[in-house]
Parts: structure tokens; C-alpha cells; sequence
């Protein structure tokens, strides 16, 4: 028995005669004695009844036909159409790399279970890893190995975790979305079958789940069970529910194509991680996702530089004067990071040509990028770059030179996506260009920075001259590229975009430092997105920009103070023409700015909560309270008119015995004064040391301030400042 707990959360494995483990419980933290465990192993013992096996099984994390389980598979695979149902054997199994003898009960805070196991006759060996991190995070991941002396080879069809969750779970939350419209929510009942979801677009997908929730009825962002879900990878891939006769389990794994992976003698196939947070409520399940990230990612090194990225303000329409001054204009607000953004390299004058020629084009860039970025960083601001490198156009050096370097599955090119190919990065001469180039770019601009995109689904891909499926390969042919260029250019940030946020997935976020929300900037749905996005990402590694007042995406107009407000807690950035400011307007903009250097460490820290997610009538409240509960920062967007002249609104995860002064960020645009509530007059404005009322934190956490409904879609920013000490 291994009993990994942390944090309050409690893993419990069992694992009996050979076969793999089972996991007996995962969810609130138990105490028990070794004996107690030992007891408790046989209370699922059973004996058979009609329609089961004479020896009941109980699913393990990988279930297996050869036992007596009737559902998918946790590995599918054959060779030439046999040891299509292999009989795992335990071999070893072993806890922060030591091996457990026979018997033993190991409890321990956190930890990594490692496990091999083979069946001879079907020669197939497995190992088998699952971790629980400090953060209370449980991962599991396997890896096949074809150990059979057949000329055969073994085919693997599928490779499918399942991280089991009480039946008493019953409801999901999952996600849908499209071009700039991601993460749009959808709830539904748990019920008997499989809810799945798929993604065979080679990138996680712009409609992707990200995140698949199961809870106990009723779940919310503080109330109930809730098991949050991942895969992560982003090529194809599967978040699946799978409910049967007592049981439940979410499943996930990579979505091979047609003899995808084919094994010959001693070859491994290695599954993503397959990844599970329980807690109550969803942000506490989504906090040991970003306390995750946050033990690994770069972004958590520095505070995150106030960006400007140039994409809205200029399109393809680039020349050294517009863009110095851009540089000029942005670092006089207080911008730490100019990102040159699509349109500067060899005939990229729109999207229908230059992907793949990846030297700044002479029509635009006569002297080059040199004088941009000298300029940039003379402004003392970092300099970056957007590229595309897994990508080429038709019409392209590039492609005219290599055709033989475009994927395909069959005799024609798959059809395009924004005018846009895959290039092969499976093939060495291909990577090793594409690697060599983006070094160059590095170390010759001295980049610091890159925005990343994907800007197409990788449909029909196929090897180019055998046509086989080409996105495993692919996928894993990306990380290594990532990987390497890090590597050799340890302090390099990059940014993951695909089409806005079409690849959010912990496969890309091990070797990335923020990801692209969406395409839309639009502060009412970037709220939602901000909120959605969220439950896998924390605040500093979501890119959240301000930009022109009118959407390019919805065409809704928006005052400053509502945009500035809902990207401040993220990765704060402008995304607009910032020549044509008003005189006022650079004032605001520049104070966020400065309001956002100041706060950014507890945004960067804190933990995330939220409140009126599924009440469309409710103010949508999401904050970030520092780890001790001394501070903490959240933003109110008031939803459309209902019938509600006010709301209570609750400042969740404050200190109950604290007691707290409130600021707030008050916009004249919240309207008249008598829509303006007592308590909110009495603040006093962020960072200002006015006096202001102080309030007990239970009063705000449980009872709440009253909000009188001021015009719709206007957002509200306070402050709450512990003052007993
Ligand atoms: C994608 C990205 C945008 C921008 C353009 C450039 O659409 O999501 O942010 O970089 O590409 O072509």
C-alpha cells in the first residue's frame, strides 16, 4: 500500500497479487496507521456475482481485458494482431527510488512511484510512473516497451490512463471555443458511457477542453469535490469520462493515427502525462496547477516585464520609423518589452507568403532588424520577436527550395490553412535549418523574447515521402527544437501562440514561459477567458493586453479603465496603436502601468479565486490573495442589466481573523454618484495613503460588501491591505 498525501490531498494506492495499482482513494486528505491501511486493503475483496467475473476487478490505473475488465483498455497495442491483451506483472515497484519489498506500507508526504512491469508471453514490459507533487498534483505517465524477438512489429494503438474519482462526482465542466471565442463552458450531468473529447488538429485546438472538471453536484470555484483533469500534450490527444458499474475515471492520453507508432525490438512509446488536482472547490484545484508551474517555469524567475507587442497597432504594415516610434511612445509609459510581431521577414508583406524565410525583408528592413532593436534596448526595454517555425508558405524560398520538407499524407498538399504548410521538423535537414536559423535570430538580434505561433491545424499530415502519420513525430520534434534553442540560450523567454490560445497544454507550458489568451481582446470576453484559461494557468503566465478602444474582434467599444482593468491580473500588456493617445489617455495608461509594476509580485504569487462564475445575473469576481493573506487584489466586472439594483459581492480567501483596508481603482465610468455604494466612496484610491475604513476579513469573506448595479459592463479593481499586523 502507498499512501502519498500533501496539502490536503491523499492518494491512496493498493496494489495485490502482481497486478498494477489500483487507486483505492484520491481526495481529502485521511489519517490512518499502517494497520489500518493494511485492513482497509481488504474491505473491496469480493466475491463474484451474474455478469462479473468470478474474481471481481477492480480497474487500475492502467485496467487490463486479461483480468476481467470490460471497458477500454488502459493499453492497446498488438503485434500483427496478437498479444492484443497483455497480463501486466508486476516486477519492481519502487517510492523516491527505492524499491518495496513484499508487503510493505509506505506513507509519505508527496512522492514519486515508479513500477515495471512486463508480460513475458506477450512480450510487452511497461513502466509506470505516478507522482504526486508538493503542490498536491497527481501526475501518471507509462512507457511500452516492445521486448518480443518477433519480426513483428508492436503497434501501438493507444495508451490510456485512468485516474479513478468517487461515482459520488456527477457533474462536468468542460470547454468549447473557436478563433478569439475560446473557452466557452459547458456543464453537464456525469452519465453512464464516455464523455469525450478530442483533438486531432496536431495542436491542442482553439476549441479545446484544456481542462476537463468532475465534481459533486453543484460544484463551484470554493464549494464541493472537484477532480480537474489534463492531458498534456498538444499534439492529438483525448480528455475522456468514462462511468460504468461502479466506477468512474477520467482517461487521457495522446490520439495515435493509423500505425502511428510502430515498435520494433527494444522500442519504448511514452505517453504524455496524464495529469489530476482534487480539491474543494475549483481554484483549489486549479492552485496545484499553477503552484506547478510556478516551481518550474521561468516565468517566475523575474518579475514579468510590462509588455508591448506591436500586432494591432501595425498588422503587416512595418518600417523602421513607425516602429521606432512605437518604441519611443511605449517606453515613455513605462514598457519593459517591445515585441516585434509578424510581417518583418523576406515577402511577408500578408499572410499568403514568407513563412519559412526567416531573414528580415530588405523592402521593409533595409539595414535590417539591428537599428530596431539597438533602438529598443536604448530605450532599455528587451527585445522580441514573433516567429512561425514550424510553418511554411507555398510561396516561399524556402519551399521552393524544399517541397520534399512539407507534410503530406498523400499524393497533394493537405489543404491550407491561412495559406500556410507544416514544415517536417521530423526531418533532421529540415530541424537542423530551423534551429539554426532561430539561434542566429538569438544571438545576432540579441532576442530575448520570442512569440511563438501555430497558426494551422495539422490535418492530413502525413510524412512526405511515405505519407505515414507525421504527428507524433512532429509533436515530439517541436519540444526537442523548443528544447534545444533553451538550451543554448538559457535566459530566452517564448511565448505560445496559436491562433491566439490554440496551444495551451502543459506539454508546451514545461518549455514555454506565458501563453497568447486569444485573438480577442475584448476586456468582457477576455474576463471569461482570463477565468477559464486560468484554472490550468496562473495569472503571470497569461498574456492579457490592452487594446484600442474599439475591438478588432467584437467591434464593441470599451472604455480604458475597463480594459486596463481585466488584463491586470495576468501578464499585463498593450496591444495597440499607442501613437494615436490622447494626452489623457497615456496618463491612465502609464498610471496601470505603474500600478501593475507595483502589484505584479503579488500577482505573480498569490492564489487565484473567483466567484460568480454560473451566475449570469452576478458580478464576475476573480483575485489573486498573496500565500499569508496579507494582501490581496480582485477585479468585478459587472455583468449586463438584470433585474438586481445591487449584489452582494464576497472577497473570497481572505484571512477570517484579519482585518483589512479597502482601496479601489474607482473609474469616473462607473456612473453617477448615486449609483456609487457608501463603502465604496469611503475608499481610498489604489495606492493612496488616504485613510480608509478598515473590515474584519470574515465579514468580507462571508457576508460580503453590497455592489448597487452601476452601467453594465464596467469593471472595478480593489485592493485589500491586511492592517492588524
Ligand atoms: C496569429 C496570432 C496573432 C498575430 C498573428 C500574426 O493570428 O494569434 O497574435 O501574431 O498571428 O500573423
Amino acid at each position: 500500500m502507498i499512501h502519498l498525501t500533501t496539502d490536503n490531498v491523499s492518494v491512496l494506492l493498493t496494489q495485490t497479487a502482481g497486478a498494477l495499482p489500483v487507486i483505492a482513494h484520491w481526495g481529502p486528505r485521511i489519517n490512518a496507521s499502517d494497520r489500518d491501511l493494511i485492513e482497509y486493503a481488504g474491505t473491496s475483496v469480493r466475491t463474484g456475482m451474474d455478469g462479473l467475473s468470478d474474481v471481481p476487478y477492480e480497474p487500475g490505473i492502467l485496467p487490463e481485458h486479461s483480468h476481467g475488465w470490460g471497458g477500454l483498455p488502459g493499453i492497446r497495442a498488438h503485434r500483427a494482431g496478437a498479444a492484443w491483451s497483455p497480463r501486466l506483472d508486476v516486477v519492481s515497484v519502487a517510492v523516491d527510488g527505492e524499491t518495496l519489498a513484499e508487503g510493505a506500507v509506505v506513507q509519505r508526504e508527496s512522492g514519486f512511484v515508479s513500477i515495471h512491469a512486463n508480460d513475458e508471453w506477450a512480450g510487452i514490459g511497461i513502466d509506470l510512473e505516478i507522482d504526486l507533487s508538493s503542490s498536491g498534483l497527481l501526475r501518471t505517465r507509462v512507457s511500452v516497451r516492445n521486448d518480443s524477438d518477433a519480426h513483428e512489429h508492436l503497434e501501438i494503438v493507444g495508451v490510456n490512463p485512468a485516474l479513478r474519482v468517487p461515482t459520488d462526482a456527477r457533474e462536468i465542466l468542460d470547454f468549447s471555443g473557436r478563433w478569439a471565442t475560446e473557452k466557452i463552458p459547458q456543464r453537464h450531468p456525469v452519465v453512464f458511457g464516455t464523455h469525450t473529447r478530442e483533438s486531432r488538429r496536431g495542436r491542442t485546438g482553439l476549441d479545446a477542453t484544456t481542462v476537463v472538471a468532475i465534481g459533486t453536484p453543484g460544484f463551484d470555484a470554493s464549494a464541493g469535490c472537484v477532480w480537474l483533469c489534463h492531458v498534456g500534450i498538444g499534439g492529438n490527444h483525448e480528455h475522456a469520462v468514462e462511468r460504468s458499474d461502479g466506477h468512474l475515471a477520467f482517461r487521457g492520453g495522446e490520439l495515435l493515427l493509423p500505425g502511428e507508432v510502430r515498435l520494433a525490438r527494444g522500442e519504448r512509446y511514452a505517453s504524455p502525462w496524464v495529469y489530476g488536482s482534487f480539491g474543494v472547490g475549483l481554484d483549489a484545484a486549479a492552485a496545484r496547477y499553477h503552484g506547478f508551474l510556478r516551481e518550474r517555469s521561468r516565468s517566475s524567475r523575474r518579475p514579468r516585464p510590462v509588455t508591448l507587442n506591436v500586432w494591432e497597432a501595425v498588422y503587416f504594415d512595418q518600417d523602421f520609423d513607425t516602429l521606432a516610434e512605437l518604441a519611443t511612445r511605449a517606453a515613455s509609459l513605462g514598457v519593459e518589452r517591445f515585441v516585434l510581431d509578424d510581417g518583418w521577414f523576406l515577402g511577408r508583406r500578408d499572410d499568403t507568403a514568407g513563412l519559412g524565410d526567416w531573414i528580415p525583408d530588405p523592402a521593409s528592413w533595409p539595414d535590417g532588424l539591428a537599428p530596431l532593436a539597438e533602438h529598443v534596448r536604448g530605450l532599455g526595454m528587451e527585445f522580441g520577436l514573433w516567429v512561425e517555425p514550424e510553418m511554411i508558405n507555398e510561396d516561399s524560398d524556402l519551399a521552393r527550395a524544399h517541397p520534399d520538407w512539407i507534410l503530406k499524407a498523400g499524393a497533394e498538399l493537405p489543404p491550407r490553412f491561412r495559406y500556410q504548410q507544416v514544415l517536417d521538423l521530423s526531418n533532421p535537414d529540415a530541424f537542423k535549418h530551423i534551429l539554426g536559423v532561430l539561434d542566429g535570430l538569438v544571438t545576432d538580434h540579441g532576442v530575448t523574447y520570442l512569440k511563438w505561433d501555430h497558426n494551422r491545424d495539422l490535418i492530413d499530415a502525413g510524412h512526405p515521402v511515405t505519407g505515414a502519420p507525421a504527428v507524433h513525430d512532429q509533436t515530439l520534434a517541436v519540444y526537442e527544437l523548443i528544447d534545444e534553442l533553451r538550451q543554448r540560450h538559457p535566459e530566452l523567454e517564448i511565448e505560445s501562440c496559436a491562433s491566439g490560445g490554440g496551444r495551451v497544454d502543459l506539454g508546451i507550458l514545461e518549455r514555454t514561459d506565458r501563453v497568447h489568451t486569444s485573438d480577442n481582446h475584448d476586456p468582457l470576453d477576455r474576463s471569461r477567458m482570463l477565468r477559464w484559461t486560468g484554472l490550468l494557468v496562473p495569472p503571470e503566465m497569461l498574456g492579457s493586453h490592452v487594446a484600442s478602444a474599439v475591438s478588432s474582434v467584437t467591434g464593441r467599444t470599451s472604455d480604458l479603465h475597463t480594459r486596463c482593468a481585466i488584463a491586470f491580473l495576468g501578464h499585463f500588456g498593450i496591444e495597440w496603436d499607442i501613437r494615436e493617445l490622447e494626452d489623457a489617455e497615456a496618463v491612465i495608461l502609464s498610471r496601470w502601468i505603474s500600478a501593475y509594476q507595483e502589484h505584479r509580485e503579488l500577482i505573480s504569487t498569490g492564489r487565484v479565486v473567483a466567484d460568480g462564475d454560473f451566475d449570469p445575473d452576478a458580478p464576475a469576481l476573480r483575485g489573486v490573495v498573496a500565500a499569508d493573506g496579507s494582501e490581496a487584489i480582485y477585479t468585478i466586472v459587472t455583468p449586463a442589466l438584470s433585474a438586481d439594483s445591487r449584489r452582494r459581492v464576497r472577497l473570497p480567501g481572505l484571512l477570517a481573523e484579519a482585518r483589512y483596508r479597502v482601496e479601489s481603482a474607482r473609474p469616473d465610468s462607473l456612473g453617477p454618484w448615486w449609483l456609487s455604494p457608501y463603502w465604496l466612496d469611503q475608499t481610498a484610491g489604489l495606492d493612496s495613503d488616504a485613510e480608509a475604513p478598515s473590515y474584519s476579513g470574515s465579514l468580507l469573506r462571508e457576508a460580503g460588501l453590497d455592489l448597487l448595479t452601476f452601467q453594465p459592463d464596467r469593471a472595478l479593481v480593489l485592493r485589500l491591505v491586511r492592517v492588524d499586523g
